[in-house]
């Protein structure tokens, strides 16, 4: 969808800003760009749409080179969002929508109906809102402005450049969850600069890693670049905790579930004793005929029952699973505000196996590379012995 070619800014003050950037973005995809301050983030987002115009290389925009068309069209093809200052502070919200669509002669009709849609989308209904001013909206609700304003004239790439950077950490969280929304819907092509990696992790399909001079050192879907950080620039930036953070993109695995004794409705009382015997979890899990869970068998209930009972009568159900593909973060908070051992997991309602502690944490280990990551050599040692 959007190709760098050798992409550079040179200021005329000899500040080569961005030295020459090759990168790719597939249609629909959300990459963030990361990195120090002043690694030439924002100058790459503002090239692409021509805010700054290049001083070596090409952009192709779906087949076109757009280093050579109009910057009009240019826009309506590409949205642009930045942080705070963006909105213009005398026109009114719906106006300050409405800007592009303006721009590029629309019917005021057609452009009123959109403002109105794109106002409905960010949750600020134009009933409401449209004829406000942005002071007198929260930071948060002027963000989410900002956001309808990149959106309204349907581009195809939308450009982000710290978009919830100056909001309080509550609102931020709202709009990322909305903005993930909205992109689920939508899916643009987005780039998006953050200097916040918790933010990256959470919203990009991949993120590019900057150094100064706008030098890609890494470009890898979130789980990559915190579980094989590229080299070590890459690991000092996205931090020691790094680890902790593979928690919120891991998605629990088939693989790394751990397996007790199963046994069957039907299966009698003795038999499941003798599995949970074998066995070193102390339990066995319950599933019918057709493999789906119904439950578990251990503790004194299955201890006390006669022999002969069916394993029905004596199984207890489980308050909660987790579906196959939760993550990690989300699975481990469940087991732990259950303060449960274990947890099954499952496929709708098929049983698959039961997620432990220790399972999230082969989860984890599974994903560092295995072996060369930068740091494997520090962290293994340590970690073991925990
Ligand atoms: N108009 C300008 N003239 C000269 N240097 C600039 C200009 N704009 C940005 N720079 C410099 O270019 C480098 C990259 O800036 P920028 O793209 O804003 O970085 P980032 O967004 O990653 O913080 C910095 O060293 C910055 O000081
Ligand atoms: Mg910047």
């Amino acid at each position: 969808m959007i190709r760098l070619d050798g992409l550079g800014k040179r200021y005329p003050d000899g500040t080569v800003a961005v030295d020459s950037l090759d990168m790719g973005v597939g249609r629909g995809e959300l990459i963030a760009l990361v990195g120090p301050s002043g690694c030439g983030k924002s100058t790459t987002l503002r090239m692409v749409n021509r805010l700054i115009e290049p001083t070596s290389g090409r952009i192709v925009l779906d087949g076109d080179d757009v280093t050579k068309v109009s910057t009009v069209q240019l826009r309506r093809r590409i949205g642009y969002v930045i942080q705070q200052v963006g909105l213009f502070p005398h026109l009114t919200v719906g106006a300050n929508v409405a800007t592009v669509p303006r721009l590029l002669g629309w019917e005021k009709g057609r452009t009123r109906e959109r403002t109105a849609e794109m106002l409905d989308l960010v949750g600020l209904p134009a009933g409401t809102y449209a004829d406000r001013y942005p002071h007198e909206l929260s930071g948060g609700q002027q963000q989410r402005i900002g956001v309808a304003r990149g959106l309204a004239a349907d581009p195809d790439v939308l450009l982000m450049d710290e978009p919830f950077g100056a909001v309080d950490p509550i609102a931020r969280d709202r709009l990322q969850g909305e903005f993930r929304r909205i992109q689920s819907d939508l899916h643009k092509t987005v780039l998006f600069v953050t200097h916040d990696i918790d933010e990256a992790v959470r919203l990009a399909d991949k993120i590019a890693v900057f150094s100064e001079g706008g030098r890609l050192e890494q470009l890898a879907d979130p789980a990559s670049v915190l579980g094989a950080p590229a080299n070590q620039f890459v690991a000092d930036f996205v931090g020691s905790d790094r680890g902790l953070r593979r928690l919120a993109v891991q998605p629990v695995e088939e693989q790394d579930l751990v397996q007790p004794p199963v046994v069957r409705l039907a299966d009698r009382a003795a038999d499941a004793r003798a599995a949970v015997d074998r066995a070193p979890e102390g339990y066995a899990v319950v599933v019918d005929d057709a493999g789906d869970l119904r439950g578990y068998v251990g503790g004194p209930a299955l201890a006390q029952a006669p022999g002969d009972a069916a394993v029905e009568d004596v199984a207890r159900r489980f308050g909660e699973t987790v579906e196959l593909g939760t993550y990690l973060r989300v699975a481990l908070s469940e087991l732990v505000r259950h303060d449960a051992g274990w947890l099954p997991v499952v496929a709708g309602d098929r049983y698959l196996g039961v997620l432990t502690p220790e399972a999230v944490y082969a989860a984890l280990r599974r994903t560092v590379p295995g072996d060369g990551g930068v740091d494997a050599e520090q962290e293994r040692p340590l970690l073991k012995a925990v």
